[in-house]
């Protein structure tokens, strides 16, 4: 079903699905659909997860929305178990991922402030994506999301991803407060940075009194095979932001505080009328719950490999794929040409996948996905990259 009343944001693929079980969506006829893509790293725990839905009902019996002007016990206890899993010390609940950045962004503006710095800057990376607000906009880092939407908010300066010394070289610069930067670039392309990458930007951000600002809203929750993508490393970010996955289709996300960057929005600063309300923070303690009782976290970390060792095997003839990259549950196969209609191609066989960068195309499977559907999926997408290159 079309209208002509949705505001044309998105260039949407002609199809809608009535229901979803696990990692299969329907179409109102019955048809199926394997799906790799989660809601975009949404969906971890797949569509219709009994214990979610089970959730959403008793919450939605019980109580929907209060207002932040109450404390919220489901909030309280999805802080205390978000700051447990991760070390951070405070929370703050949105309902987006660029809400959640938002508030990471208001952070270093008020540290900034209180150090009496006027013309304040964040580094970003180039190749970023934090959201579509005015501010997480400018702080992404691709010319096409900042198109049609200058001036840009200016406090952002942009070096590339994983590039130690391109950030190094601003540590004279007395206006630096904050690196703000994605563990994993996932919007980008998937892009994963050197094993020591995070660390490095600690050490930084240590030696020059900056905030270490970590967007997790895809690589949280599970996706990379920790809970949070900053533990394949050693080290605590000040600030990380969470949404997507931690909600399963929910809207919820979230800014976490540590060290310095505690305690420095108070009461005036900052709020929100939905964010942290009963029914998203019921689900979300669910979805911790279930990825808990049936250890997904090391399941992800483990098949995410096996799965990128099987597209290896699979394509290791194929010159033009150029590199295939990821950790845990998100996966980037990058070919030597622009791959966009791979995207219709999976759907005309009942897959659903994504491209990102033109010539990437991104998966984000289920967590729940079955051996089977994970060995379908490998198939039908080697088979799409060798039709697609001529192999
Ligand atoms: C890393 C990252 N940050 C922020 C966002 C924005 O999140 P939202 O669309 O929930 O505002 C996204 C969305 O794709 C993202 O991938």
């Amino acid at each position: 079903m079309t209208s002509n009343h949705i505001m044309n944001t998105y260039a949407r693929l002609p199809i809608s699905f009535k229901t979803g079980k696990g990692a299969t969506l329907f179409t109102e006829d019955g048809t199926a659909y394997l799906d790799a893509v989660s809601g975009i790293a949404v969906c971890s725990l797949g569509h219709a997860h009994p214990a979610i839905s089970d959730t959403i009902c008793q919450q939605s019996k019980q109580l929907l929305h209060t207002s932040n002007l109450y404390n919220i016990d489901q909030q309280t206890q999805l802080a205390d178990e978000l700051c447990e899993l991760s070390g951070m010390d405070e929370v703050f609940f949105t309902n987006s991922g660029a809400e959640a950045n938002e508030a990471a962004l208001k952070i270093a503006r008020k540290v900034a402030n209180q150090k009496g710095i006027q013309n304040h800057k964040v580094i970003v990376m180039n190749g970023s994506f934090h959201g579509r607000t005015l501010a997480t906009l400018s702080a992404t880092g691709n010319e096409k999301v900042h198109q049609d939407f200058t001036p840009l908010v200016d406090d952002y300066i942009r070096v590339n991803f994983d590039d130690i010394e391109a950030i190094q070289a601003h540590a004279s610069n007395p206006n630096v407060v904050a690196i703000l930067v994605e563990p994993i670039q996932g919007e980008g392309g998937v892009h994963v940075p050197s094993d020591n990458y995070l660390t490095e930007c600690r050490r930084i951000c240590d030696e020059n009194d900056w905030l270490l600002m970590l967007d997790e809203v895809q690589t949280g929750i599970g996706r990379t095979g920790q809970w949070f993508a900053f533990q394949h490393e050693n080290l605590l970010p000040d600030v990380m932001t969470l949404a997507k996955a931690l909600g399963n289709g929910m809207p919820i996300g979230a800014c976490l505080t540590a060290g310095k960057a505690n305690a420095v929005l108070v009461p005036g600063n900052h709020g929100t009328t939905f964010g942290g309300n009963p029914l998203a923070c019921a689900v979300a303690l669910s979805v911790l719950k279930v990825i808990k009782a049936e250890n997904y976290i090391e399941k992800v970390a483990q098949q995410g490999q096996a799965i990128r060792q099987q597209f290896q095997d699979k394509l290791a003839n194929n010159p033009h794929v150029v590199n295939i990259r990821g950790k845990g549950y998100i996966m980037g196969i990058q070919l030597d040409s622009p791959c966009a209609n791979l995207v219709a191609e999976g759907l005309a066989q009942n897959l659903l996948i994504n491209v990102t960068r033109g010539d990437t195309i991104r998966l984000l499977p289920a967590f729940v996905m079955q051996a089977e559907q994970q060995a379908e999926l490998i198939q039908k997408v080697v088979g799409l990259i060798n039709k697609h290159t001529g192999q």
